[in-house]
């Protein structure tokens, strides 16, 4: 049976649609997207979910105007004043993946900081994807690969080694939302997404709670993990 679900991963769009169909402005959309994550945080404790990865800014997010660009990076770093302590004594160890030399150093601190406080921590392993682009983090596995093995490198350069140094490919993930209506993977985990269920809702962000999570959990223990093969031997065999 395959149908453990160990690790969700989410791309939260739709926060500023939300705000212009209430006739607000877009940042306060990503405001309230600060809810729905603590929320589905909270639901993933509940539910026993042991990896939760949420795409916050991709690489390609740098396109939005600098206004966006300052308001999104604040409410990051006044997000994980708020919310650290509380992380940490929910026993949640938290990761960031996607190249955080990008933003400053304020920020890079508060990032640093927040994994080394819950680095020991035993309970959900949860990973923001900021600044991330997956075809940033290829390009990092294969350049880390030749960096560190320099000559030793064996030719061809094979799958596993490409994974041995992407992030979170020793835990790809089984289910993946995308809310906001969408149904593309905006560069989100290519690789590490190859053989994961993807579940697809209208739901802007904002909206997304409790009943919409266990909706897209709902989809995956209805689908059939195959992985290339077949779910019974004997019931092919019997339509050949
Ligand atoms: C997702 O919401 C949040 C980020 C990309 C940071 P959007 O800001 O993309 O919201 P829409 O898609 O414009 O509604
Ligand atoms: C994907 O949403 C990135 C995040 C949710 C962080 P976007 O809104 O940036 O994606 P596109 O531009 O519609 O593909
Ligand atoms: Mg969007």
């Amino acid at each position: 049976m395959n149908k453990k679900i160990n690790h969700i991963s989410i791309i939260m769009d739709g926060n500023g649609r939300w705000a212009v169909e209430r006739g607000l402005v877009r940042s306060l959309g990503h405001r309230a997207g600060i809810k729905s994550v603590q929320t589905i945080i909270d639901a993933a404790l509940v539910r026993q979910i042991d990896t939760l990865t949420l795409f916050a800014f991709s690489s390609e997010n740098w396109n939005r105007p600098n206004d966006e660009i300052t308001i999104l990076m604040s409410l990051f770093n006044e997000s994980i004043t708020k919310y650290m302590h509380e992380l940490n004594k929910n026993n949640i160890k938290v990761e960031f993946i996607g190249d955080i030399e990008r933003f400053n150093s304020t920020l890079r601190e508060k990032i640093h900081k927040l994994i080394t406080l819950t680095q020991n921590n035993t309970g959900l392993n949860l990973n923001f994807a900021v600044n991330y682009g997956g075809k940033w983090d290829i390009a990092n596995a294969v350049n880390s690969l030749i960096r560190e093995k320099g000559h030793n490198i064996n030719y061809p350069i094979t799958e596993k080694d490409i994974d041995d140094y992407l992030t979170l490919s020793n835990n790809p993930p089984d289910l993946l939302i995308r809310t906001g209506g969408d149904h593309r993977l905006s560069n989100f985990m290519l690789w590490q997404h190859a053989y994961t269920e993807l579940y697809f809702t209208d739901c802007l962000w904002p909206n997304f709670n409790e009943v919409e999570f266990d909706k897209a959990i709902k989809y995956f223990l209805n689908t059939t993990r195959k992985f290339g093969g077949l779910v019974n031997i004997d019931d092919y065999k019997s339509n050949v």
